[in-house]
This record gives structure tokens, C-alpha cells and sequence, in this order.
């Protein structure tokens, strides 16, 4: 079995969200699982592009509507991924700084698809499966179906995964110039309200439809931002396969990040060691619970509630919790929370910006990590945390849900609250609290239970090559 995963992110090349650490882990695994499993993505100007060594293994030139681009197809030489990874550049349009947020973000996708579909066209052995990923590659089931220059890979399987199903991607009719010919007695397949709408289009034309926990998957089928009533309609090809998390890159036992080692029989002395080192760099009383938030701060992850949760717990829990927050996105948020940083003194920091390494500390001297979500197709985050030992509390939604037990229910370990809202998430962070104080070592208890938990890609791995070998021929 040969896959070609095509993404706009992939771990440690270029990183925004949860789809980059997916992409950049699931293929390895897949790998092991004896699939040859190949990944391309946008050359944007990364660091890693200048680091690592790479052969140009294709040259060529494509039309996007009136303009003419060259584009390279680099291969990185080494393997150093577990994977093969491609590079696509197309000067002028793709070799920008950062992954999104360019004012043609637009025409840069849809030159990446363009291109990559031009490259695969040439091989003389064509891959089992397309496997594409969110809305940035939605057109390439469409394209294989029905653009008149794919015709040879017309039967060629496509699988799209969505990661989340609030951005879509949309632009008008206007710009179908861009687009290379297909049947346009087909239009329909690229509509939807108007729009083209390009994760609508894959939805439609992919032969099989994923998500990554299946909670989230049926959270769609009345909620999806729009494309509720298509996904009920499509429901026979979709199926909810959850996300695992990439263990030996976490791994709290040899993570070089950590300025101290744990495992599961010395995570009590490993976590402590973290937390002092933490608390020391940032001003915090290593003595009381940390409480942490580590992501995008925007809508869909609930960080515009933080300031609300943060200054009413330290209103109702005083002296009792410390909280921390590490992330970047809406400017209203970030300033929100410099804000709550200036009554909160020592009890409260908040660090802006992306950084890998903090989180990976973070994520070890904290107690807690607090996940109020509004939606959560998987998140990644409570699985590194279980990794951690550091106990999740989340909204009870999509893919939290599949993964976080109460310690209410059997066998439970995280916290879980129902809206999103201040006051619940606020009502949970006091019963971490009290489970903080409770003298008779369950929090032990609970977090060597949550070490042990397997969510390495194992059986998600597995669970894509049996999803595989039904499309293909
Ligand atoms: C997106 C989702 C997140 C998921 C990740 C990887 O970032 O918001 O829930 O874990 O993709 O699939």
C-alpha cells in the first residue's frame, strides 16, 4: 500500500495547529505498519528547508488562470522523518514567511494543489491513495474526478480527513479562472450556497470522509458550521478515527526539552523537579496547584473565556491556584489577558507567542491543563497531558470527550464540565482544586493511571490502512 498525504502543515517543517503534529507523526507510524507513506506539503521559507539536506526530483510550470509559475518538487534526502517528505515551491506564490494569513492565501492553495496534481500525473506508478487534509487540499478530489488534465488518474482513491470543519475555504465563482478545465456540467460538485467551496467539494467527491474522533464526526452531522445536511447525506463513506499522539516524541522520560527526566515510577520526584524549575522562572509558589492553557487563543478553543475564568477562580480560590497560559491569536484575547495579568500579580502569567519548547515544559510542571473548548475535533493537547501526568479539564465535547473520563465515573481521570461557559469551567477548576489538597494521594493515584494510557498512533495507523484497503482496487 503507497499513500501520498497532501497538507499545508507537518511537524517540525511547518507547524500551526494540531494538523501539522498529525502529519508530521501519523505517516511514520504508518510507515511501520509497512504502508509507504508519503507526505507533501507548501516550501515555505522554513528553517528546515535550509537545514536539511534535499534532491529536486521534479521540474515544471502550470498556468493559474492568467499567470505562468515554475514550481520545484525537492525530496529531503535522509528519511530523518520515518517518512518521505516533498517540498513543493512555487517562487513567487508559495515562499512566503508563515503558513497562512497571506492576503492570496486563495491562489497559493490552490497553485500547491494544482502543482501537486500536475507531479503525481507524471508518475509512472501512480500512489493507492490520495489522502488530503482539510480544506487547503479540498479541490484534488474534485480535480482527480473531473479535471480534463487528470484524466489517467481518474479511479485514483481519495480520502479527506477534516480536521475542523469551521473553515472551508470559500471564494467566489469569480476566481474559477484559476482553476484548470474540468466538466462543468460538474459545477455542482464545487458549490456550495453560491461559493465555491472547496471542504464541501471534498466532502463530496472523496471517497471516503474522516474526522479525527468520532465524537466529532457525529457532532457534524447537525453542527458543521453549514455543512451539516451534506455530511448526513454523505454519512455511508465517513467514519470517526481518533488521533494518537506521536510517543517518542513525547516522552517525558527522554524529552530533551525537559529540564528533568520522569517515568511512570518517578513521575511524584519528576513532576516536582519541573514544576520548581517552572515556577521559579516565572514567579509562581511551586506549593499550590498550576493550572495551565497551552493553544491558539481564539473562539473555537474557548481562550476568550480565560480572562473571565482565570480572574473569578483566583477571586473564589484565593491563595489556592496559580494559572498559566501559553499560546497566540486574536489580538483582542491576548491583550484581554495582559490585562488580567496586571491585577492578577504573582498568581497569573501569560506567555504570547508559539513555543515549542515552553509547552513541552509547561505541559510537565503543570497540574492541570484546562482545555474550555467550544469545538474540539480531536485536540492533542490532553493526550500529551495524560502523557505528562498532568490531568486534563475539559469541555465535554468531540474528541475531549472520547478521550477524558470523569473521576466521577469508573476508571476516571480527568475532569470534565458541560458548557462553555465562565462559571462551569470555574466549578471545575475548584474540584481540581480540591483534588489538589486531598490528603490521601488520589492525584498520585490518578496520574499513574493516566501514564500508562496508550494513545501512541498504534491502532489509528492501523485503523486508516483498513479504511484504505476498502477504496482501492
Ligand atoms: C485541529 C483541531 C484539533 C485536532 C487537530 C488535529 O487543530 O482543532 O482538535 O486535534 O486538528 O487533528
Amino acid at each position: 500500500m503507497e499513500v501520498l498525504h497532501v497538507s499545508a502543515e507537518c511537524y517540525p517543517v511547518a507547524k500551526v495547529g494540531g494538523l501539522g503534529d498529525v502529519v508530521g507523526a501519523l505517516p511514520k507510524y504508518q510507515y511501520q505498519a509497512g504502508c509507504i507513506a508519503k507526505v507533501v506539503i507548501p516550501a515555505y521559507k522554513s528553517r528546515f528547508f535550509d537545514t536539511h539536506e534535499f534532491d529536486i526530483v521534479h521540474q515544471a510550470g502550470m498556468w493559474l488562470g492568467h499567470q505562468w509559475f515554475h514550481f520545484n518538487v525537492w525530496k529531503e534526502k535522509h528519511n530523518v522523518l520515518g517518512f518521505d517528505l516533498y517540498l513543493l515551491d512555487i517562487p513567487g506564490l508559495l515562499d512566503k514567511e508563515g503558513v497562512y494569513g497571506h492576503y492570496n492565501d486563495t491562489e497559493r492553495f490552490l497553485g500547491f494543489q494544482v502543482a501537486v496534481l500536475d507531479w503525481v500525473n507524471e508518475w509512472q506508478h501512480r500512489p493507492d491513495v490520495i489522502h488530503c487534509h482539510d480544506h487547503h487540499t479540498g479541490l484534488i478530489p474534485f480535480l482527480l474526478s473531473y479535471g480534463y488534465k487528470y484524466g489517467r488518474l481518474r479511479e485514483l482513491p481519495s480520502v479527506l480527513t477534516i480536521h475542523n470543519a469551521q473553515y472551508q475555504g470559500q471564494f467566489g465563482w469569480d476566481r474559477q479562472y484559476l482553476l484548470p478545465s474540468f466538466d462543468l456540467w460538474k459545477s455542482g460538485m464545487l458549490d456550495w450556497n453560491g461559493a465555491i467551496n472547496p471542504l464541501a467539494a471534498a466532502i463530496k467527491c472523496a471517497w471516503r470522509v474522516t474526522t479525527v474522533s468520532p465524537s466529532y464526526m457525529e457532532e457534524l452531522f447537525t453542527s458543521a458550521n453549514g455543512l451539516e445536511g451534506l455530511l448526513s447525506h454523505e454519512r455511508a463513506k465517513t467514519a470517526g478515527i481518533l488521533n494518537g499522539i506521536d510517543s517518542q516524541v513525547w516522552d517525558p522520560a527522554t524529552d530533551p526539552m525537559l529540564p528533568a527526566h520522569y517515568d511512570i515510577n518517578t513521575f511524584a520526584a519528576g513532576k516536582e523537579a519541573n514544576k520548581q524549575h517552572l515556577c521559579h522562572e516565572f514567579g509562581f509558589d511551586p506549593a499550590l496547584p498550576l493550572v495551565s492553557f497551552i493553544g491558539r487563543l481564539v473562539g473555537d478553543k474557548g481562550a476568550d473565556l480565560l480572562p473571565e475564568i482565570i480572574g473569578r477562580s483566583l477571586y473564589e480560590l484565593p491563595g489556592r491556584v496559580n494559572f498559566m497560559v501559553l499560546g497566540s491569536g486574536d489580538p483582542h484575547v491576548e491583550w484581554s489577558l495582559q490585562q488580567t495579568r496586571q491585577f492578577a500579580g504573582h498568581r497569573f502569567n501569560v506567555q504570547i507567542g508559539y513555543n515549542e519548547a515552553l509547552a513541552h515544559r509547561v505541559y510537565a510542571a503543570s497540574d492541570f491543563l484546562l482545555m474550555p473548548s467550544r469545538v474540539e475535533p480531536c485536540g492533542l493537547n490532553q493526550l500529551y497531558a495524560l502523557r505528562y501526568g498532568t490531568v486534563p479539564i475539559v469541555r465535554s465535547i468531540g474528541g475531549l470527550k472520547d478521550t477524558v473520563t470523569d473521576i466521577g465515573d469508573e476508571n476516571g481521570f480527568g475532569i470534565r464540565f458541560i458548557h462553555a461557559v465562565g462559571w462551569d469551567a470555574c466549578r471545575a477548576i475548584g474540584r481540581a482544586v480540591a483534588l489538589y489538597e486531598d490528603q490521601e494521594l488520589t492525584l498520585q493515584d490518578i496520574r499513574a493511571y493516566m501514564m500508562q494510557l496508550d494513545h501512541s498512533w498504534d491502532a489509528a495507523a492501523r485503523d486508516y490502512l483498513k479504511l484504505y484497503q476498502t477504496i482501492v482496487i
